[in-house]
């Protein structure tokens, strides 16, 4: 059942090309619109939404994260993330034209169903992005939009993850469109995009032997460092945390500015630092600024593990290590530079002889407070 894989989470990350594209599936025109009839909410509710709100925890947290980036660049709409343990405790400003979007893979997720009740208390809409049919949080949610990324077993989230990105950039278009944000023509060019990423990812998951090798001499390091910016962030917060839960090493993601102003202290001669470095298309400042970033802590004695685009040859000498992915569009970019991280976690833990599928301390679905 493992399909051929030493691991359920292994299987899972290999299994994301598929998955996505059958979350894809059926919800996109031939016209290259996006068509969401699942999501019971009118388009008129939609287009009354004046402010949105994320609860989430863990890694579909980091899912709401780069979310906040799409929807507020494609819809104009604020966005806020927040940890769903935080958010009814602050009080939020919340009213029927607040769309509230839990993100949860089990839908049973006690964090998020307390956050949720209290948004619908607060009278605000909400919509659940979940995983699992059926399940309290979507039953409870005034909308729904499953993620197709079929059963997840390895505790550590994988194929969710993704899935819930692409949920993620289909609502953000939706309401792009529907508020007449974006033309028909700029959706279109993105969800082409989308529907490429399947292919690409494939192609990348065949490039994977030179990050088992890489994880064989990373298993004795006290510390890994990770750090993006934009995106890239919530991507480096991501790597970090698989790294803690699957090979319970110290681990830490940081954006990439916030460097210099405390954490560059931690950098000392050897440390392996993971960078995820943004496209290089468009202007490439923030592409720009991650490689003065890099320089810097490599000048400090870091070892440089960096993820870039294929093709962006400037990196390559600031890399110790470099890991080349896809091309994709900025917002996008995190469907690709996860995976490296995943299967980098993945395979430091199975070098330490861990239980990788079931790391200790750890639940699939944490149904308490
Ligand atoms: C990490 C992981 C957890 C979950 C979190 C939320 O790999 O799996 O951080 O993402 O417990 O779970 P769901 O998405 O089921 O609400």
């Amino acid at each position: 059942e493992k399909g051929g894989y030493d691991y359920f989470m292994l299987k899972e990350i290999a299994d994301q090309p598929d998955a996505i594209a059958e979350t894809l599936l059926g919800r996109l025109s031939d016209r290259g619109e996006i068509i969401l009839d699942e999501v019971r909410l009118t388009d008129q509710d939609l287009r009354d939404v004046d402010k949105v709100f994320i609860v989430a925890c863990g890694t579909s947290y980091h899912a709401g994260m780069v979310a906040k980036y799409a929807i507020e660049h494609w819809t104009r709409i604020p966005c806020e993330v927040e940890l769903a343990s935080e958010f009814r405790y602050r009080d939020p400003i919340l009213d029927r034209s607040t769309l509230v979007i839990t993100i949860s893979q089990s839908g049973e997720t006690m964090d998020t169903l307390m956050a949720l009740r209290h948004a619908k208390e607060q009278k605000a809409r909400v919509l659940a992005i979940c995983n699992t049919n059926g399940s309290t949080i979507p039953r409870e949610s005034d909308a729904v939009l499953y993620t197709h990324g079929g059963p997840e077993i390895a505790v550590a989230s994988t194929k969710a993850f993704l899935t819930q990105l692409v949920a993620c950039y289909l609502i953000g278009l939706h309401l792009a469109q529907i508020r007449g944000v974006m033309y028909a023509d700029e959706v279109a060019a993105v969800v082409e995009k989308l529907q490429s990423t399947p292919d690409s990812l494939r192609t990348l998951l065949g490039q994977m032997e030179d990050v088992r090798a890489l994880a064989r001499d990373l298993k004795t390091a006290s510390t890994v460092l990770f750090i993006g910016r934009h995106v890239g962030y919530p991507v480096a917060l991501e790597g970090a945390l698989k790294l803690k839960e699957l090979a319970y090493m110290h681990a830490e993601g940081f954006a990439a500015g916030e460097l210099k102003h405390g954490p560059i202290s931690l950098i000392d001669e050897g440390t392996p630092v993971v960078c995820v470095v943004p496209s290089p298309a468009g202007r490439g400042v923030m592409r720009d600024k991650v490689v003065s970033n890099i320089q810097e802590v490599r000048a400090r004695g870091a070892r440089t593990i960096v993820i870039a685009e294929e093709g962006d040859e400037g990196v390559r000498a600031y890399a110790d290590h470099l890991i080349p992915v896809p091309s994709t569009p900025t917002l996008l970019a995190p469907l690709m530079t996860t995976v490296p991280l995943q299967i980098l976690a993945c395979e430091i833990a199975a070098a330490r002889g861990l239980d990788v599928d079931q790391p200790r301390n750890l639940a699939k679905s944490v149904t308490v407070e």
